[in-house]
């Protein structure tokens, strides 16, 4: 991604990534077609591997789009129950009928409705997930950590795609499209909180479009 890594880099390493199967390929090459955003080829890799390494009990998902990144982390934990937020219908018939497609309806579940009305909802009856991956509209991500900081459980990992966006959060104003200033803003707003938050130990890493990789502290005993 232009601005994050070098570009010779990033074609060298998604050159030699081993291609997914069906659907997951049919998935990337409809999403190029259409320009509907997923995660990069690299950072799916990387999900589904630190998915196999936490081998989460059960995974929430912000984001959905057509199902792309379930599909990579169902794949890669194919006993942990996902689920997945969206708020576009479309998106979600679409998402619905590849994750049919690859025979996972069993284990992908699509919660229809706006994040920062479910969130809570789910905050409020205590439910806690030890794998989180947010991957919503950028601009709302301050908004809803402190539901994601409660919604995860100790010990568990919570990760965001898009935190550099382009590389716009480290450079000044003046060299931003006007639109996108406020994003970069209130994403300069959510590496902070990410730094400052003391239950967390948060790393980024420039991959993709950029990740931010925390994990939740043990709960801490009071004496
Ligand atoms: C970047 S795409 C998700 C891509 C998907 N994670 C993948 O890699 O296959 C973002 C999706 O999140 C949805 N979305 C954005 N903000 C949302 C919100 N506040 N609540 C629910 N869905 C949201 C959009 O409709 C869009 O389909």
């Amino acid at each position: 991604m232009e601005f994050i890594t070098y570009d010779a880099v990033e074609a060298y390493i998604t050159s030699h990534l081993n291609p997914y199967p069906s659907p997951l390929a049919e998935m990337e090459k409809t999403a190029r077609d259409r320009y509907i955003p997923i995660v990069q080829p690299e950072t799916a890799r990387l999900l589904a591997l630190l998915a196999q390494i936490r081998q989460p009990k059960t995974i929430l998902e912000i984001g959905t789009a057509i199902g792309y990144s379930a599909l990579v982390l169902a794949n890669a934990v194919p006993h942990t129950p996902i689920i997945t937020i969206e708020r576009d219908e479309n998106m979600i018939c679409e998402a619905q009928s590849w994750i049919r497609r690859a025979g996972k309806e069993g284990q992908i579940s699509i919660l229809q409705g706006e994040a920062m009305t479910l969130l809570p909802e789910l905050a409020e009856q205590e439910k806690q997930y030890d794998f989180l991956f947010l991957d919503a509209a950028k601009g709302h991500y301050s908004r809803m950590f402190p539901y994601l900081l409660s919604l995860l459980a100790p010990k568990g990992i919570l990760i965001c795609d898009n935190v550099l966006s382009r590389g716009m959060v480290s450079m000044p104003d003046e060299a931003i499209p006007r639109d996108n200033r406020t994003i970069a803003r209130r994403l300069r707003e959510f590496h902070d909180m990410l730094q400052e938050c003391t239950e967390l130990d948060t790393a980024v890493i420039p991959i993709g479009d950029g990740i931010s990789l925390s994990r939740k502290k043990e709960a801490m005993i009071d004496e």
